[in-house]
């Protein structure tokens, strides 16, 4: 008879360690992101917001790079099972992925992509052409089939699940992050307004 230890190897020191980098990861970014918005700390020491938001880049994309390492070690620690042994599934949705993520950061550029408007840095009109007119957030969903992509791709249940919580994860950094970023712009366009109805004076 078959058992769950055949297919997923739930006390694996690896598999914990993925999931919690899962987990701070966002969590990390968005108290970065919002003490430096309340009290510009990274602006201040770093000499400028672009600079801080250029260093804050580099920690959170160092972190993301750790955190796919992290995952790679997890898969490596758990069984193989061959019913979700799907490379050629898993090599598509890793492409779709791969497309969502790095087109919108080259739409979005750096400061937009590594939360920029947190320091002040705006766009000056939302981008809505590929890809954020197939999602609102291609980044979010883009990285999560990555994790998917590989998880079929090698084989693996525990990659299923922790595809999973991305997905939850980014979920409710979504629903925290998206009301203050669009506070930030809506406030911009009360101070624009503002400033068209004085001049009209
Ligand atoms: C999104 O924009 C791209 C490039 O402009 C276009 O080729 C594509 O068909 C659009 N997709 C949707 C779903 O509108």
């Amino acid at each position: 008879m078959a058992s769950l230890t055949d297919f997923i190897n739930l006390s694996s020191k690896p598999l914990l360690w993925s999931a919690a980098s899962i987990f701070f990861n966002p969590i990390f970014w968005n108290i970065a992101a919002r003490t430096e918005h309340r009290n510009h700390f990274l602006t201040r020491i770093f000499g400028g917001a672009y600079n801080g938001c250029y260093v804050l880049a580099v920690i959170i994309f160092s972190l993301g790079i750790y955190r796919d390492h992290l995952y790679q070690l997890a898969l490596e620690d758990q069984p193989f099972y061959a019913p979700v042994y799907q490379p050629v599934i898993g090599g598509i949705l890793f492409a779709i992925g791969s497309v969502l993520v790095l087109s919108s950061m080259w739409a979005l550029g750096v400061t937009g992509t590594y939360l920029g408007d947190y320091f002040g840095i705006l766009m000056d009109a939302p981008v809505t052409g590929f890809p954020f007119n197939v999602t609102g957030s291609p980044m979010y969903w883009g990285s999560t089939l990555n994790f998917l992509g590989v998880a079929l791709y090698k084989g693996k249940v525990a990659g299923i699940l922790l595809t999973a919580q991305v997905f939850v994860v980014y979920w409710f950094a979504l629903g925290w992050e998206d009301p203050f970023t669009a506070e930030i712009y809506a406030k911009r366009e009360r101070e624009r307004a503002k400033k068209q109805g004085g001049k009209r004076q």
